[in-house]
Order: C-alpha cells, then structure tokens, then sequence
C-alpha cells in the first residue's frame, strides 16, 4: 500500500482530487468507482474546481457508485443518487447516462444486485476505485463479517453505520437500515484502489489496516491488503496511531 500523508482535510482534498484528475487525464474514458460521505466532498469540490478552470474532460469517463440506501427515493436529498448529483455530476462534463449508482427503490433488490454486477462487468470493471473507510473498517457498505466473496448484496446497516450517518438525518430513526453495496469482490477488482481517510475518529481504523497484517472479515478493510495497487491518502490525524 502506498501511503500519501495529508497535513488537514483540505490537503488530502487537493491530493486526492489531483491524483483522480491525473488518472482521467491519462485515461479519458476510465470507469471510475465512486464513494459517497464526508470525506469525498472536498475531493469533489476540488475536481469541480480543475474542471472549471482547466476543462478536465469526463465526457468519456463512465462511473459507478459503491452503494445507495434501500427505500429513498433518489429525490430525497440523503439518498447517495442526490449526494452525487450535486457535489460532482451536475457540475461537470460527464453524461447522465454514463453514471451509475444502485437503485435503492427497485423492487427485487436481488435482481437489481445481479443487474449492478453485469453492468460493472459490461463497463470491463472498474479502473479506480474511490474509497472512504468506516469507523469499524467497512468499505462501501460492507460491513465486519460480510463474505469477501460477495459481489452486490443487500446489507444490514449496523448500528454504528446508522448513527454516524445520523448527522444527515433530522433523527437516528430515519437513517435507513439497509443498503445496496458493491460487495468486497468487486471492490478487489478495481485495477486501482485509493482510499481516503480523515480525523482522529478514523485514526483506530487506519492503525489496524496499516500495522495489523491479518486479513479478516471482521475488518472488511484488511482485504484490501491482498490487492497490489492501493493508495491511501489520510491526513495527519487519522495517521495518528498508524507509525
Ligand atoms: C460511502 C461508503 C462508506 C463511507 C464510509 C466513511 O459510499 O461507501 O463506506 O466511505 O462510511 O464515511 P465518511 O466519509 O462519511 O466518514
């Protein structure tokens, strides 16, 4: 794992931004893997800064988000299709038909799992996949002791998952409690892999995936040590336990 350190949030914001700017730049048509939360909004924000002032084209750039909550309608403004509508898409050159995020509404969500996976593998996979990491090491919405052998699954949200995620609801009781997420097999499969990651609330995380060197399933994250192409870029305090 390479591992970039950021002095602040803003830092790492620059620094992840400008490392997906360069990758579109040297593959204008890559598919890009998404991820929602705090932690890409100043990533998002600085790529829509390049793109207003450098014209970096994503005309040819394909995406596909991690997951999306079951039962919001892409309307309601916590649903991840909203969250990534205005923090990217509606502020750059990428087609509407070109991104793509789990329909949390369908109604055979299995069927709509195996519909997301062939879709990933008609685009030929994923070639960068964006990451943040939870505070109990889930990746997309994998949570500890999900299979790694999974590909798009519905998930339980654990209770830690819902109440960070509260703060974007008016209560605890509205977050929802499952979701769609791209399982840790296809996350595997990204040829690329950056993850980003901030504040001492992650810095426990971020000490087990870099210094504990067994892979678990009671740490989704540590998968990601079997994979050879991986960048984390973390700032100062959520490196603060990892040296
Ligand atoms: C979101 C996602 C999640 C978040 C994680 C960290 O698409 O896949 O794994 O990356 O929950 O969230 P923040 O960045 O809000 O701390």
């Amino acid at each position: 794992m390479n591992i970039i350190p950021a002095e602040n949030y803003n830092d790492l914001s620059q620094k992840a931004a400008k490392f997906i700017i360069e990758f579109v730049q040297s593959k204008p048509d890559a598919v890009l893997g998404l991820a929602t939360g705090g932690t890409p909004e100043g990533t998002y924000k600085y790529m829509v800064e390049d793109f207003n002032h450098n014209k970096t084209s994503y005309q040819n750039v394909r995406t596909v988000n991690l997951d999306e909550y079951v039962g919001l309608p892409v309307e309601n403004p916590n649903s991840y299709h909203a969250y990534m509508y205005n923090h990217l898409f509606k502020h750059i050159d990428v087609p509407e038909g070109g991104c793509h995020i789990p329909n949390g509404m369908a109604e055979d969500l299995d069927a709509e799992c195996k519909r997301y996976d062939q879709l990933i593998s008609s685009l030929g996979g994923v070639d960068l996949q964006l990451l943040g990491i939870g505070h109990n090491g889930h990746i997309g919405f994998n949570e500890p002791g999900t299979s790694f052998e999974k590909r798009t699954h519905t998930v339980e949200l654990t209770r830690t998952t819902r109440r960070a995620n509260a703060r974007y609801f008016d209560s605890l009781d509205e977050v929802p409690t499952h979701a769609l997420t791209m399982g840790i097999k296809a996350i595997m499969e990204s040829r690329q892999i950056l993850l980003i990651a901030s504040g001492k609330d992650k810095a426990e995380a971020m000490r087990r995936l870099i210094k504990e060197e067994n892979i678990s399933e009671d740490f989704p994250a540590s998968s990601l040590q079997a994979h050879s192409h991986v960048t984390i870029i973390a700032d100062r305090e959520a490196l603060s336990l990892a040296y």
